[in-house]
């Protein structure tokens, strides 16, 4: 069962930060060459729909077999590693930062590209960059502790 629910706790991380990565650090930049705001923003908009359903979904995978692990394998919180206690605090502070995210600067994004609004659309795609930007190397911090952590504690 650990050997399951680990392999599914990894592809979850692979998932999302990963998903990050590649959005943050290569089609942010390689949207820029697209002359045409209503062009970049569009895509962005596409892009994000298609990834935050997985986003989602790997975050209820990832707590799932996180505590599964924690409360078997790991023999619950007061015997669990100090790099499991550090990775399901980021990851609480993670999975915040997405839901301000998804249901404050990507809705009001969503609307204004309804409308049209491109203007205001490129403000709520900045809001969604600096939010990303702060989860990604947190991300990253978090699946480094998570796969190292159990030669250090
Ligand atoms: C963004 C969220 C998370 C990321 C990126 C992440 C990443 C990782 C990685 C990379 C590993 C190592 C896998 C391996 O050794 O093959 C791991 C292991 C583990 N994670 Fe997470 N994790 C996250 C959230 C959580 C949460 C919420 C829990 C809940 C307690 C958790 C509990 C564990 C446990 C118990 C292990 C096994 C540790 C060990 O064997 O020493 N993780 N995680």
């Amino acid at each position: 069962m650990t050997s399951i629910a680990i392999a599914l706790h990894l592809l979850a991380a692979v998932i999302w930060v990963g998903g990050m990565f590649t959005i943050y650090v290569c089609l942010r930049p390689a949207l820029g060459v697209l002359e045409r705001p209503s062009d970049r923003l569009t895509i962005a908009e596409a892009t994000f729909a298609k990834f935050f359903p997985w986003v989602w979904l790997s975050i209820v995978v990832l707590f799932a077999t996180g505590y599964l692990m924690l409360f078997t394998t790991q023999g619950g919180f007061k015997f669990a590693g100090t790099h499991v206690h550090i990775m399901q605090g980021l990851a609480w502070v993670m999975t915040l930062l997405f839901a301000w995210l998804y249901w404050g600067a990507w809705a009001d994004f969503r609307e204004a590209i309804k409308a049209g609004s491109w203007e205001q659309a490129d403000k709520d795609l900045g809001r969604i960059r600096k939010i990303v930007g702060l989860n990604l190397p947190i991300g990253l911090i978090v699946a480094a502790i998570g796969s190292s952590g159990r030669w250090w504690t």
